[in-house]
Formats: C-alpha cells, sequence, structure tokens
C-alpha cells in the first residue's frame, strides 16, 4: 500500500498530518500448532501482509479511530474504556489502551487511520496485528519505555482479558519480533527466542485460504485450552513436579496417559508429539534440510486432525491435494484451525500448477473458491517517521 495514498486519506480525514506510519505484520505458523499455550515451542514467520496505522497525538483524552477498509469510524474515551459490542474491531485497540493504563503507563489521545491487508477469520493473525500496531503507536506518541517482551505480553493480555480469547504468545511474538528470511523458533515458557535462516531457494510458502471463516473458532479454541487445563490437572496426580504439558515425556504420555479420558489423551498425545516435532524441524531448518522438514508439516497436520481435532473437512482436503502434487514438500493447517489457512511448502515451479489443481478440485468438491497468497518470510513491526521518512525499527 502506497504510504502517499495513506497520508492523503489521513489529511482528509482529520485535517492534519500523521506523526508516525506503523506497520504490523500477520504471520504463518510453520510448525506447533497449539503447543504456545502448554509452554512449548513454536516456529512462525512474518508475512508481509501488515496493518498500517497512521498517528498522531490529540490534545483529548480520546481515541479517534477510522478503518479505511470499511470505511467505518468509532472513538473512546482514555477515562472510560468498555468493549464495544458494536463496533467489535474497536475492542483490539481498546483492550491494548486499557492493558497499558492498568499496568500504570501513562498515555495520551491520538487519531488513528487504519488499513490492514491481513485477511480476517483465516487465521493469519489479523488481531495480533492490530494489537501491536496499536501498542508501538502509544509507545511512540507517548514516549513510552517498554521493553519488547513486555510489548508481547501486553498485547497478549488485551487479547486474553478484555477482548476474552484465550490466544497463546505466539501471534503477537511473531508480529513485533520477526525478521526477513528467518523463521522465529520460540520457547514459549522462557520466551527465549532464536531466529533461523530459512534457506529455501527455488521453495516458497503458498498460503491458501479455504474461505471457510473459522465459525465458532473462538469458543472451540477456549475449550481445546479446557482441556489441556483438566489433563494436566488429572496427569499432576502422578507427576506432582509438572506445571505445564510441555513437561510431559514420551514415557511419562506411555505410563500415565492411559489414566486420562480418551479425548484429553488424545489432547496431551498431539502437544507432546508436536513439541518434538518443532524441536526436529528446528534442526532440520538448520541443516537446511528441508525436504525432511516438509515431512514434519505433512505429521503436524494429520496430529492436528485426529489427536486435536481442530481441522476440517476443507483444510484436509487441501493437504491431501498437496500430498499429490509434485514439487510439495509440506502442507499444514496454520493458525487454530477450524477453518481459515493452510501453508505449502512447494518448489516454484510448480506453484501454479498446484493452484490449478486446487482450484478445480476444492472447487468442484466444496463450491467455495479459495484464495492464494505467495508469502516471503518478512521483518516484524516497524515505525516511519513521516518526518525522516526513513523506516527504523521501534
Ligand atoms: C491461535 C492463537 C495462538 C496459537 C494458535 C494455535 O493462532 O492465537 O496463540 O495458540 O492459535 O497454534
Amino acid at each position: 500500500m502506497k504510504k502517499e495514498y495513506l497520508i492523503k486519506q489521513y489529511k482528509t480525514i482529520y485535517k492534519k498530518s500523521p506523526t508516525y506510519i506503523i506497520r504490523a505484520p500477520g504471520r504463518i505458523n510453520l510448525i506447533g500448532g497449539h503447543t504456545d499455550y502448554n509452554d512449548g515451542f513454536v516456529l512462525p514467520i512474518a508475512i508481509d501482509k501488515y496493518t498500517n496505522m497512521l498517528v498522531s497525538k490529540n490534545n483529548e483524552k480520546k481515541i479517534r479511530l477510522y478503518d479505511l477498509k470499511y470505511k467505518e469510524s468509532n472513538e473512546f474515551d482514555l477515562d472510560n474504556i468498555e468493549l464495544s459490542p458494536q463496533k467489535k474491531w474497536s475492542n483490539y485497540q481498546r483492550g491494548i489502551a486499557k492493558a497499558l493504563l492498568d499496568a500504570e503507563y501513562e498515555i495520551g489521545g491520538m487519531d488513528v487511520l487504519i488499513l490492514s491487508e491481513v485477511p480476517e477469520g483465516a487465521g493469519l493473525s489479523s488481531s495480533a496485528s492490530i494489537e501491536i500496531a496499536t501498542l508501538l503507536s502509544f509507545k511512540k506518541l507517548s514516549d513510552l519505555e517498554i521493553k519488547p517482551i513486555e510489548m508481547i505480553k501486553l498485547a497478549r493480555k488485551a487479547e486474553n482479558e478484555f477482548v476474552g480469547v484465550d490466544c497463546g504468545i505466539m501471534d503477537q511474538f511473531a508480529s513485533l519480533l520477526s525478521k526477513e528470511n528467518h523463521a522465529l523458533f520460540i520457547d514459549c515458557r522462557t520466551l527465549n527466542f532464536q531466529y533461523i535462516h530459512l534457506s529455501i531457494q527455488g521453495y516458497s510458502f503458498l498460503v491458501c485460504n479455504s474461505m471457510v471463516k473459522r465459525k465458532l473458532a473462538e469458543s472451540s479454541y477456549n475449550k481445546r485450552r479446557r482441556e489441556c487445563r483438566d489433563a494436566l490437572k488429572i496427569l499432576q496426580k502422578y507427576l506432582p513436579e509438572i506445571k505445564a504439558l510441555r513437561d510431559i515425556s514420551f514415557d511419562d504420555l506411555e505410563r500415565y496417559g492411559s489414566f486420562l479420558p480418551g479425548k484429553l489423551q488424545k489432547r496431551v498425545k498431539h502437544v507432546v508429539y508436536e513439541n518434538e516435532r518443532v524441536i526436529q524441524s528446528y534442526r532440520e531448518l538448520l541443516q537446511e534440510n528441508i525436504e525432511r522438514f516438509g515431512g514434519f508439516m505433512y505429521r503436524s497436520h494429520q496430529s492436528l486432525k485426529e489427536l486435536y481435532e481442530v481441522s476440517t473437512e476443507e483444510l484436509d482436503l487441501l493437504v491431501e491435494i498437496g500430498k499429490n502434487e509434485t514439487g510439495v514438500l509440506g502442507a499444514r493447517l496454520t493458525g487454530a484451525g477450524f477453518g481459515g489457512c493452510v501453508i505449502y511448502l512447494v518448489k516454484n515451479s510448480c506453484i501454479e500448477k498446484l493452484k490449478e489443481k486446487i482450484l478445480d478440485v476444492y472447487g468442484k468438491k466444496t463450491d467455495l473458491v479459495p484464495q492464494f497468497y505467495k508469502v516471503v518470510p518478512s521483518r516484524g513491526a516497524y515505525v516511519y517517521s513521516t518526518e525522516s521518512g526513513f523506516p527504523h525499527y521501534y
């Protein structure tokens, strides 16, 4: 999206120039499904689709918002922040303002223009990108001393406690700290992370949006979290030292797994094996073994389908199509599941053929027209000062 166009729109709406342009990306998770809130490991990349926010201070204690895509405005007062049932899209900004105030940061009013390139309800973290962009806006305009990890935690808190989705920490992490051409290997317990250079020459990540909106996603997601907590509680009777499902070894699973009700047994098995797959994937990627990494993507999908039960027929079909095409090394659902997107690791020269095949087979079986995005591993959130014109990290 052209900066000049956005600045012009800003001037028309607010009759002044923006001070900063903030950009925060969406993400895909290469592997590590539903492991983050179990203190486990994940391996996301930021994608080259960003939420753009143009911002400047106002001298009132008001946050004024204008969403350019929906041509809708909304405002709220910093002295009285409540959920908006009508303008749900503004709840992310409200939640961030509230989280900052609760943590005793001093923030002032701002006038905001939003244009997001991240598709919504597709499992690409459009909400985390809005949260991170909002946080950075406050940080820049109110000169907040706040460390990246603190920002990530606050953004997650806003989503958990204000918006009401009990998400883990991965999406906000990836949106803020990703790096071009690298994946982020995150230990969601310690929050230590490492960049892995992605040597995938000749291959790309292709995202296919199933166009099945993640219906009931929020409630089913929260249900999975509860199941993990319930399983943990039962297992702690036998293994009092464990703090999260991340602490369960293959041996523990063998020994105590059968004390769990069948459904919980499946959930735990997924988490234990998926964590191991992330660690193995990290090693394979370091060694540039992308074929073996692709194999882990397929196994991850199978486990999300059969053990964690968060896939859908449409997502399974998309993965199956990939398996039968030449040049596809791996495929899996990304994000929470229950709809949304599948990602493929595919040879560049085979992308068009894969797309044609999907349009044909998927189109006939589902009556849906999937969308494709070829994504590149991109950098995390950054800020342009409209005065200097140069981008810089926060
Ligand atoms: C959503 C959540 C993340 C993570 C994934 C599943 O994207 O926001 O925290 O739990 O689902 O891996």
